[in-house]
């Protein structure tokens, strides 16, 4: 870990843009609730990429007329469009990279919790369908309540014999999209030098930004980081009431979760230093099971769980670390004892 991270991202981008110029690659995505509001615009970045020879386009609904705009777009990748559950099955065959906005998103007065009853069930039966047709590949989730729903398809797989902890990840990337952001604005940094871990779980007080391990190194004051902190784990709140009932942050998780993708894509396609924050199987923290950390990246998905920068914590992270146990856990083991009754 001598390269600091930023210098690891910018490398990163060096690499991936000569290394795209000198082979193709050609991976095939599925985009499961691909006509949805995070499901459109995250379709138009996969279809960006240079590494995805293939995207899969599978919703419920409405998912023709989405692949057909897109594929006008003249860039490499072939879109194939799956509508409904007959064509599931079709949609993840040959797939190397997963990644399930399905589900309801939140309505101004709710928690993330609230969407447990409808998108429990979504996530079980998507992650069923990846489980009997694309074993091997990543699966990213970002249908809510993330905290939950990753263990609920940790347990599908489990179920189905398939599980491999080291390619199932909850989607993260949206706080640490939002922590950069906001942390570059307060403290009047660019933007591409800024990088900020979060750890934790995604909802409320279970998404820990550490902004003492901010890179590059900065100095906050005691009142900047409670701001910060409370701002980042309330963005989401703030997208929902700005919308006023019209859903939940699209834009920007469509963004982040297409910076997951082609980081995922980076990995399996060899490079050998990709580092994203992500929800997922850890033994970093006593008797919780999943937790959001930095982790790397590789062909065969978490090589490894970083744990460094959960070391030297100030005060403030160290009690916001206790104060999120045990919410996190509740929620962790409300999903299991869920997929657990449902098999
Ligand atoms: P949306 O309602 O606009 O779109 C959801 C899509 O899922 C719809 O097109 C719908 O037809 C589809 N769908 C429903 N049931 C399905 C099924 N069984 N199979 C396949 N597709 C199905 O919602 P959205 O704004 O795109 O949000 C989707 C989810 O993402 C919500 O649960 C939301 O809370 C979550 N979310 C997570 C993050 C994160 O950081 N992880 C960020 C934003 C939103
Ligand atoms: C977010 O963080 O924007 C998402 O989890 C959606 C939500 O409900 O806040």
């Amino acid at each position: 870990l001598r390269l600091s991270f930023v210098h690891r991202a910018m490398k990163q981008q060096v690499w991936s843009s000569q290394h795209h110029l000198q082979c193709q690659a050609s991976f095939k995505v599925a985009i499961l609730g691909a006509a949805g509001g995070i499901g459109q615009p995250l379709s138009l970045l996969i279809k960006m990429s240079p590494l995805v020879s293939t995207l899969h386009l599978y919703d419920i609904a409405n998912v023709k007329g989405v692949a057909a705009d897109l594929s006008h777009c003249n860039t490499p990748s072939q879109v194939l469009d799956f509508t409904g559950t007959s064509e599931l099955a079709n949609s993840l065959k040959g797939v190397d990279v997963v990644v399930i906005p399905a589900g309801v998103p939140r309505k101004p007065g709710m928690t993330r919790d609230d969407l447990f009853n409808i998108n429990a069930n979504i996530v079980k039966t998507l992650v069923e369908a990846v489980a009997d047709n694309c074993p091997g590949a990543f699966i990213h989730i970002i249908s809510n309540p993330v905290n939950s729903t990753v263990p609920i398809a940790a347990e599908v797989l489990k179920q189905k014999g398939v599980y491999d902890p080291k390619k199932l990840f909850g989607v993260t990337t949206l706080d640490v999209v939002r922590a950069n952001t906001f942390v570059s604005q307060k403290k009047n940094l660019k933007l591409i030098d800024v990088d900020v871990p979060v750890v934790g779980g995604h909802a409320g007080i279970t998404i820990l930004p550490l902004l003492s391990k901010t890179r590059p190194s900065v100095t906050f004051t005691d009142e900047e980081v409670n701001d910060l902190t409370v701002r980042i784990q309330n963005a989401g709140t703030e997208v929902v009431e700005a919308k006023a009932g019209a859903g939940s942050a699209t834009l920007s998780m469509a963004y982040a979760a297409a910076r997951f993708v082609e980081s995922s894509l980076r990995a399996l396609d060899g490079d050998g230093d990709v580092y994203e924050c992500s929800f997922v199987q850890s033994d970093l923290i006593d008797d919780i099971p999943f937790f959001a950390s930095r982790v790397k990246l590789g062909k065969k998905g978490v090589e490894a769980l970083i744990s460094s920068e959960l070391q030297g914590l100030t005060e403030y992270e160290q009690k916001a670390l206790e104060a999120l146990k045990h919410e996190l856990k509740a929620s962790i083991e409300k999903g299991v004892k869920y997929a657990q009754k449902q098999a």
